[in-house]
């Protein structure tokens, strides 16, 4: 299976995100490959700031779409996961990700520039699938034939009873592009700390490090991993 945490906007929650599911899965016994495909590199800075009891996922660099594409096709007809942390955007890197996606994740903040880039995404996202299902599979992307990916939108960075909160999730909800999974990720500083700390909130035994886990762990079972 292949996961894709994708944006236009940077700074929404992708990699942090994306190294959560990666522990997640792993705390679960299912292998996990994480392609860091955005030239800051944080996911793998990340990785390999872990303390050395904390598992780690495998992972490899992928910032040229030819790279990512073969990593992909290798990928394909595994059945471990593959998660793919992209850069914030739309171009060659992030189409090549959605041409093999299984699943799109698509964490969103909740303000208004943030909004517009999601909704602009959400008609990207059109585009691709009409790609998708138009295509026949190529040797050079053996995925086209693929059955449709699902996509999922959720809020991160949440502050409790803010007027943007409801505006963003009246925005999310009913879009047919991707699901709203109504469960956010708050707005916490263990999340932004953690990688200093070399773990994840799954790894940190601290009352705001449980509750932000139980706020992923309760995303990712929704989104059906
Ligand atoms: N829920 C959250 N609460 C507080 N800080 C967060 C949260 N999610 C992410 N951050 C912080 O926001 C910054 C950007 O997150 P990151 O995952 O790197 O975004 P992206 O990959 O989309 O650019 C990082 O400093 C991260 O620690
Ligand atoms: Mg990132």
């Amino acid at each position: 299976m292949i996961v894709v945490f994708l944006n236009l906007k940077g700074g929404c929650g992708k990699s942090t995100s994306a190294i959560h599911l990666s522990r997640y899965l792993l705390k679960r016994n299912k292998p996990v490959t994480l392609l860091d495909a955005d030239p800051q590199q944080t996911s793998i800075d990340w990785i390999e700031g872990l303390r050395s009891v904390i598992p780690r996922p495998d992972y490899h660099g992928a910032k040229q779409p030819k790279t990512l594409r073969m990593q992909l096709s290798d990928c394909l007809n595994n059945s471990e996961v593959t998660i793919v942390d992209s850069p914030p955007g739309m171009g060659q890197i992030q189409r090549v990700a959605l041409l093999f996606a299984d699943v799109v994740m698509i964490p969103v903040q909740p303000s208004i520039p943030d909004l517009r880039a999601t909704l602009k995404l959400l008609k990207m996202l059109r585009l691709i699938r009409r790609t998708r299902r138009h295509f026949k599979p190529t040797a050079t992307f053996p995925a086209i034939g693929k059955p449709e990916f699902k996509a999922f939108t959720f809020l991160v960075r949440t502050v409790p009873n803010t007027l943007l909160v409801d505006k963003a999730r009246t925005v999310l909800r009913d879009r047919e592009e991707a699901y709203f999974l109504e469960l956010d990720i708050p707005q916490r500083q263990i999340l932004a700390d953690a990688m200093g700390i070399g773990a994840t909130v799954f790894d940190i035994n601290t009352q705001p490090a449980r509750q932000t886990a139980e706020s992923y762990r309760r995303l990712f079972e929704a989104a059906g991993f």
